[in-house]
């Protein structure tokens, strides 16, 4: 089973599942089920955490499944378009609990109702004007530090998880008020990019400078108390807790302030995503993805941060979902909030951020503006799904249905 995946699991069989990257966690998820022998396979978002080229790897391997145990049937849920051209054979589109169209992919997709509740907007994010809503960014201060320091700066940076190296002399700077992504395929480095600044990870050599000096952060809350805040790979519900004291959570390093200034804050959440309001008591565990990406930006919201570091924003999210979550970092972007974001889906992030860092094996490989990285034909066949709009890739050939 661990086979089937190439070299992604099985050098790596021995190693303890929770140290995988999050993409390799699913293939995991995977190799497990099948290992089961299932006359049904259950699929929840198996591409989650991939880029649009190892998405594409996945999809060809689960058709490889498909014709190898052609009495099994595969029920998936999977928010990527291509992905859904690619293996299922029909589709049926919820919303709101409620099926909307079930039918051939490219029939469901065309129809209006679909696009309607599901699609979004489409178009690039850049051609569209700063949506306004109620969650604002506000500096509180300046920031510290000389005016033309970066935010954030990494030199050199070395990680290694035991015996593991993660990191291999990386480098990057994230400018005031500059919006920043690391991208790069499945296992480059990302998420520990992310957790290097966020003092999660230990550098094994290098520097990391916060506003122009050595960070003196000593543990993560330390750094969190500096003003940075943070949106997990995964969203990272506390499960048992509900959404109110979740988004509250984001406070934590602000919990001088008075209790009605938290209350405004909440309401202020409530105001931008209204569906919060008949939820705050729900435990955050029982929160749909997107759900957990609202309450996930309410509480970074919450910090007021100066700088925010969000891995893998678009991960597990529908179209308009994602659109929703990049209308908001557009806005907060616009108004001076200095951002890190890690991500897999990098069309999304190229028309977001100023630059980006293109990560391979742990290791640099290109870095440049948004416009001359989505320009660059290497980046493109690598993580932009090739030269076509991502979601509307050639069609592999139909297979055929067995039993049918
Ligand atoms: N806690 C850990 N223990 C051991 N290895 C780890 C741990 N976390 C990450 N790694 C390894 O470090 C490499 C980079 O992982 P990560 O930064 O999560 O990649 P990405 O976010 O780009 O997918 C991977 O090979 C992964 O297996
Ligand atoms: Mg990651």
């Amino acid at each position: 089973m661990l086979k089937l995946f190439g070299d992604r699991l099985w050098p790596r069989r021995g190693q303890p599942a929770h140290s995988l990257s999050y993409a390799n966690r699913r293939r995991l998820d995977i190799a497990r089920a099948l290992a089961a022998g299932p006359e049904v396979l259950l699929l929840d978002e198996p591409t989650a955490g991939m880029n649009p080229t190892e998405s594409h790897e996945l999809a060809d391997l689960l058709l490889e499944v498909r014709d190898r145990f052609p009495q099994m049937a595969i029920l998936m849920v999977e928010h990527k378009l291509d992905i859904v051209r690619k293996l299922a054979r029909r589709t049926v589109v919820m919303a709101q609990g409620a099926v909307i169209v079930d039918d051939t992919p490219e029939r469901a997709f065309a129809h209006s109702e679909v696009a309607a509740a599901y699609l979004g907007k489409g178009g690039s994010l850049s051609s569209r004007p700063v949506v306004k809503g109620h969650l604002d960014h506000a500096p509180a201060a300046k920031m510290p530090g000389p005016a033309d320091s970066p935010a954030i700066e990494l030199r050199d940076v070395d990680v290694h998880y035991g015996a593991v190296q993660a990191l291999f002399g990386l480098s990057l700077k994230v400018g005031r008020g500059e919006a920043v992504a690391v991208l790069g395929g499945n296992a480059s480095g990302k998420s520990t990019t992310i957790k290097t600044v966020l003092r999660l990870a230990r550098p094994s050599r290098g520097e990391i400078l916060l506003h122009g000096r050595p960070m003196e952060a000593k543990t993560t809350a330390d750094v969190i108390a500096q003003g940075i805040a943070s949106i997990p790979e995964g969203r990272r519900m506390f499960a048992e807790l509900s959404v109110r004291d979740n988004i509250l959570m984001g406070a934590y390093a602000r919990r001088q302030v008075p209790k009605a200034e938290l209350d405004g804050d909440i309401e202020k959440a409530v105001a931008e995503f209204p569906w919060l309001g008949k939820r705050l008591g729900q435990l955050a565990g029982t929160l749909s993805g997107g759900e957990q990406q609202m309450v996930a930006m309410a509480r970074a919201w919450l910090r007021k941060p100066q700088i925010l570091c969000i891995d893998e924003p678009s991960m597990g999210l529908s179209p308009m979902m994602v659109d929703r979550v990049y209308e908001i970092l557009a806005r907060w972007k616009s108004q001076g909030l200095t951002i890190l974001m890690v991500e897999q889906s990098a069309n999304k992030a190229l028309e977001l951020v100023d630059r980006a860092y293109v990560l391979r094996n742990g290791a640099l490989s290109m870095e440049g503006s948004a416009d001359s990285l989505r320009r660059n034909p290497a980046v493109r066949d690598a993580y932009l799904g090739g030269a076509a709009a991502p979601d509307h890739p050639p069609q592999g050939a139909p297979v055929p249905c067995p039993g049918n």
